[in-house]
């Protein structure tokens, strides 16, 4: 794929798509990282003589018009990133975008306002493509997604990755295409079902794998593990150990909870005690990793030259279970700090776990897709990249 080095714009109208699908509280933006890693994109379009048109989806409005997911929302927030006054269109046509000076940024509304969006109709494709002379795309956390604005207009104009999408591609072939060994993962969170082909991706590329939260009561169980009351996908034992089969064949070593913390409530500050993993009581739930296990994790870390990490080790979200989640992201955090290990994190709550930790800005990485990184960590072609030529 090229990058915006590679690309003449000035005097070009960019459509630039971004994915600043943020989390809100009423009109505030409760998290505006995905906002603030589009600003050098936007910068760069402007420095270049070039026109940035803004395209992005908000929320899941299912082909219709949504108020409350209207991207005029977002404007005094763009505005607050940009330093610069962004200007709104409902729906652009080509005459007006020439009669704007170069020198706008312009933010499109939602595109999933239409369902040719999802069903990347190529009319809608052929529509956006006659907004622009060039196409940057810059939402990597929506490269998953064949739609219409990140996928089909793609092939209709010269096209290019954006500051954003290059650092995210370039951070995940350093953790898992080209990496330095040892590497470890870190997989975690509830549930073994929403990260099968994950851990199966994962077991042929990877030295360590350690298996954390809910998804390390199915592994234990499938060893034969009496888990009580925990969380666990009984129905999933085989599949676990086919896992674990596929890992020993591939050479990665597994690293399950050898203690546990065990409560028989689930609330902040539950009476709670370490067990071996073998001992959770039949009327309790394991609900974060012990401290053996954690040491062993830290130890694991130090060996290591290369972490991906994705989901949290325990409930981190009710202390005290999160101390297992904190520990290890901090040992990953001073590691890292240190120049002994490049450690790449994403996915869903990760990034939460990892600022709880307060380490967020310690990772050499932290990736702000949640559902793209899974697929990528899962081996699959993202079409959004796809698109790009690469
Ligand atoms: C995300 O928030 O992960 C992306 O914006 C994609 O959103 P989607 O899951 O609604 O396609």
């Amino acid at each position: 794929w090229k990058s915006l080095d590679d690309m003449d714009l000035a005097g070009k109208r960019v459509l630039l798509r971004v994915d600043i699908n943020v989390p809100m509280d009423g009109d505030r933006v409760t998290d505006a990282t995905r906002i603030e890693r589009i600003v050098p994109s936007v910068t760069d379009i402007l420095a270049k003589g070039g026109m940035p048109i803004l395209l992005a989806h908000f929320g899941r409005p299912k082909g219709k018009p949504v108020p409350e997911m209207s991207l005029s929302r977002l404007v005094p927030a763009l505005e607050s990133a940009f330093g610069k006054p962004v200007t709104f269109v409902e729906r652009p046509s080509r005459e007006q975008i020439d009669a704007l000076p170069l020198d706008t940024i312009m933010l499109v509304e939602n595109t999933r306002f239409t369902s040719m969006e999802e069903a990347n109709d190529p009319q809608m494709a052929q529509f956006l493509a006659t907004l622009g002379d060039v196409y940057c795309n810059d939402a990597f956390s929506a490269a998953h997604r064949a739609h219409a604005s990140t996928e089909g207009v793609a092939h209709l104009l010269p096209s290019c990755a954006g500051r954003l999408m290059a650092a995210e591609l370039s951070a995940l072939e350093t953790a898992l295409e080209k990496p330095d060994r040892p590497v470890v993962a870190v997989v975690g969170g509830a549930k073994v079902s929403t990260k099968l082909d994950l851990l199966g991706n994962l077991v042929s590329k990877v030295d360590v794998l350690v298996i954390g939260g809910g998804m390390a009561n199915t592994f234990m169980a499938a060893q034969g593990i009496d888990v009580g009351k925990s969380l666990c996908e009984h129905d999933l034992a085989d599949t676990a150990r086919e896992i674990l089969g596929k890992a020993t064949k591939a050479g990665c070593e597994i690293v399950l909870p050898v203690d546990v913390v065990v409560a028989r409530e689930f609330k902040a500050g539950a009476e709670s005690q370490v067990v071996a993993a073998e001992d959770c009581p039949s009327d309790a739930m394991i609900l974060d990793a012990g401290p053996i296990s954690v040491e062993r994790i830290e130890v694991v870390f130090e060996e290591s030259r290369t972490l991906v990490w994705n989901g949290p080790l325990g409930a981190f979200e009710i202390p005290p279970f999160d101390a297992a989640t904190v520990a290890a992201a901090r040992k990953a955090g001073a590691l890292t700090r240190a120049g002994k290990l490049v450690s790449v994190a994403g996915g869903g709550d990760t990034v939460s776990a990892l600022n709880h930790a307060g380490v967020g800005e310690d990772f050499s990485y932290v990736s702000t897709a949640g559902g793209a990184f899974l697929e990528w960590l899962e081996g699959k072609t993202l079409p959004g990249v796809k698109a790009l030529g690469g």
